[in-house]
């Protein structure tokens, strides 16, 4: 029989970010188990989109070498509506750690919160979706009681959306968010055109970061802008604003509308150098007024206005000396008036966007009475 300290553990995905969660649940369980009045995490599931490994009974999977035990897993791999069903029937008080950024397990989500299980994720696609599924999610919240925490799906740990929801909730007015959002813009533009110096050739600055491994395997996904447009809807929403999802405001992609079209990342890279004078031109047109350009996201709160794009900056703007792959979040505030609350630091990494879910997971412990 389960004791009442007893919380079991389900994490779906791990991958970059699911293994450095795992990693830091161990250190977290091994850690609470030294004192008796804390609760008991047992990790009952762990998936990956092909292999499943789980306890039928809910007792704790051991946590060390678990990736290797997951990939050498013979158990059936249970489908989505299958994990759902195993975790409602379990006797205990339930988290489900989605560190996929699949919408088919976001679409999922109000099911899930409705039968009582907790959820805590670093994937937008819940929402940032449609209103009416960030709607669904919190209604069947806050009937079932189950709770659900997402710090990392902007800015990966830093503490952005607490800090948002905690200025909504002490009752200052937020009126504007700008910021830097995605790691990727921010080294591209960081070293495209820095504040001291010169950079390379759009194209070259592309590639160079694809190297490094700072892109999406296909670069499009990041220059498109919908990753930054899913963070800024998340933040405009918990600001208050309806917005409907991330294509109902305007977003400037940079993919040349000739290469929109190429059958392959491959090809994406090879014909980008062709477009290198697009770039070049709002740099020099940038560099002649004593600015460089970054690629941002801004929330006008009281104009209901949301737009993400290329915007040019003094050169001693926190936005503009941003360094390496940094994020920047200013929120602009009544209380905090003319000086933004700025946060700053790394907005991507296996680790920190960990750290944002661990750091959920145990506020979700604190909060389960
Ligand atoms: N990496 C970062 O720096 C960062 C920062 C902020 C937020 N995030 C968010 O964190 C989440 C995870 O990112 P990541 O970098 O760890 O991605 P990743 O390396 O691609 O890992 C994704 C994991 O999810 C699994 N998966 C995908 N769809 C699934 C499904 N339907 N059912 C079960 N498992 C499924 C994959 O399975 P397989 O292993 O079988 O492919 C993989 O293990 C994403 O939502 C991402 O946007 C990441």
């Amino acid at each position: 029989m389960p004791s009442p300290k007893d919380v079991y553990v389900a994490v779906i995905g791990a991958g970059g970010v699911g293994k450095c969660f795992l990693s830091q649940l161990e250190n977290l369980s091994n850690r609470l188990s030294k004192n008796p009045s804390s609760p008991k995490l047992s990790l009952v599931l762990v998936s990956r989109s092909k292999k499943t490994l789980y306890s039928q009974q809910y007792s704790a999977l051991p946590l060390s070498n678990l990736s290797s035990s997951l990939d050498s897993s013979t158990q059936e791999h249970l489908s989505l509506p299958k994990i759902i069903e195993y975790l409602a029937a379990a006797p205990a008080k339930v988290v489900l750690v989605d560190n996929t950024s699949s919408q088919d397990v976001a679409d999922a989500y109000p099911q899930v919160l409705a039968k009582g299980i907790n959820i805590v994720t670093p994937n937008k696609k819940a929402f940032s979706g449609s209103y009416k599924l960030w709607q669904d999610i919190f209604t069947a919240a806050s009937t079932s009681g189950a709770k659900v925490y997402h710090e990392s799906s902007v800015g990966a740990g830093l503490p952005v959306i607490s800090t948002l929801k905690e200025l909504v909730d002490t009752g200052d007015e937020v009126t504007r968010i700008e910021g830097v959002f995605s790691g990727t813009m921010s080294f591209l533009f960081n070293n495209f055109a820095p504040t001291e110096g010169k950079g390379d050739k759009w194209s070259e600055e592309v590639k160079k970061a694809k190297d490094l491994g700072y892109t999406e395997p296909d670069p499009r996904d990041d220059l498109n802008g919908l990753d930054v447009a899913r963070k800024l809807t998340i933040l405009a929403r918990l600001a208050g604003l309806q917005v409907e999802s991330p294509t109902s405001f305007p977003v400037q992609s940079l993919i040349p509308k000739e290469l929109e079209s190429a059958a392959s990342g491959e090809e994406f890279m090879e014909r980008l150098y062709e477009f290198d004078d697009q770039m070049e031109d709002v740099k020099v047109q940038a560099e002649k007024e004593g600015k460089v350009v970054r690629f941002v996201g801004s929330i006008d709160v009281g104009k209901k206005e949301v737009k993400v794009g290329l915007e040019k900056f003094d050169r001693s703007h926190p936005i503009a000396a941003l360094k390496g792959s940094d994020n920047i979040i200013s929120f602009y505030t009544k209380r905090y008036g003319a000086n933004p609350l700025i946060i700053q630091g790394a907005g991507a990494g296996g680790e920190v966007t960990a750290m944002g879910v661990t750091g959920d997971l145990i506020k979700v412990l604190e909060r389960l009475s």
